[in-house]
């Protein structure tokens, strides 16, 4: 029998990728995607995917966008900015999604979020994943790695000057890319289990950032040396440079978390669920040589 499958967030950049990956799975579930914004969705209607309005901030709309769905996937939000408000945003989600009877509940964690992660942010996760255990909803936790993706938005101003400022020290990352993970996520969604799994999402290896340095040197021909601080003069420096609180806060516990080894565990699960090797950090460089030309 065919189902419904609903993707929230889906004008986003993973939820598009998402999109693209069960539409590229042969299969006879109907895809549902869902944006604060179904305009911003013409080219995936036009492939044939139905889309509904849901925004997590008007619980209306959730009840409505949520009929009829048998497996749900909530892509966490980026509402970071103010504290307490996505972690708000998701158990409205989580709500909506055992008001209306969802069979399969699948959602966008991070690794390791539990009490004692010193990840600014971690606190959405971790209460997010126990409002969906509390609901009773069967459900698959996916605990994603940090996107090579966001070395594109970090890399290129450290480039400029050759210093790649850091405090995660020897702590490895186990990077993956966010195609992967979308992988994944269509994995997840279309699959005929509604046991109840937590599965964490890494790249295919695990690299120090001076590993990461040396490759970004390698493969761009631009010098890149890691410069190791403490925790407090990274701070200091980042809100010299006049970034918001938010973000210092982000970018200074990663680091923390980094260096505690709590971001370089390697996993097999992208090749067990997609059936594909992930994608390695050097070939996503190569790919994406042009975002760190000078
Ligand atoms: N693992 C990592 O390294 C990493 C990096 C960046 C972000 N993330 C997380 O992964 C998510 C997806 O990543 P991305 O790259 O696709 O980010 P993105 O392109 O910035 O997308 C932001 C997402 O938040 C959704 N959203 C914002 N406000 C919402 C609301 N009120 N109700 C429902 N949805 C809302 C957007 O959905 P619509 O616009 O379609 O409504 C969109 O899917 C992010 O939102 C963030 O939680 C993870």
């Amino acid at each position: 029998m065919s189902r419904t499958l609903l993707v929230t967030g889906a004008s986003g950049q993973f939820g598009r990728l998402v999109l693209d990956a069960l539409l590229a799975s042969p299969g006879g579930d109907r895809i549902v995607a869902a944006s604060r914004d179904p305009s911003k969705l013409a080219d995936h209607a036009a492939r044939g995917v139905e889309t509904r309005r849901a925004d997590f901030d008007d619980p209306a709309s959730l009840e409505a966008a949520f009929q009829g769905v048998d497996r749900l996937l909530i892509v966490s939000t980026d509402a970071i900015a103010v504290p307490g408000q996505r972690l708000a945003q998701q158990k409205a989600a989580v709500a909506a999604a055992k008001a209306a009877g969802v069979g399969h509940v699948i959602y966008t964690s991070m690794p390791q979020p539990e009490p004692g992660s010193p990840v600014s942010f971690a606190g959405d996760h971790w209460g997010t994943e126990e409002a969906i255990r509390a609901s009773g909803l069967p459900h698959t936790i996916l605990r994603n790695h940090w996107y090579f993706e966001n070395l594109v938005g970090s890399l290129p101003q450290a480039l400029q000057s050759g210093q790649w400022v850091s405090a995660a020290g020897a702590g490895r990352l186990a990077d993956v890319s966010r195609a992967d993970c979308a992988r994944v996520a269509a994995a997840a969604l279309t699959a005929d289990t509604t046991a109840s799994t937590v599965e964490e999402v890494s790249g295919p290896e695990a690299l120090t950032k001076a590993e990461i340095a040396a490759l970004v040197t390698e493969i761009t021909g631009r010098r890149l040396a890691v410069v190791d601080v403490s925790d407090d003069d990274l701070r200091a420096g980042l809100t010299a440079a006049g970034l918001p609180p938010f973000v210092v806060d982000l970018v200074v516990t990663f680091d923390t978390n980094t260096r505690l080894g709590r971001a370089g565990t390697v996993t097999d699960t992208v090749k067990r669920l997609t059936g594909r090797e992930p994608e390695r950090l050097r070939d996503f460089l190569t790919a994406h040589k042009a975002a760190f030309a000078a």
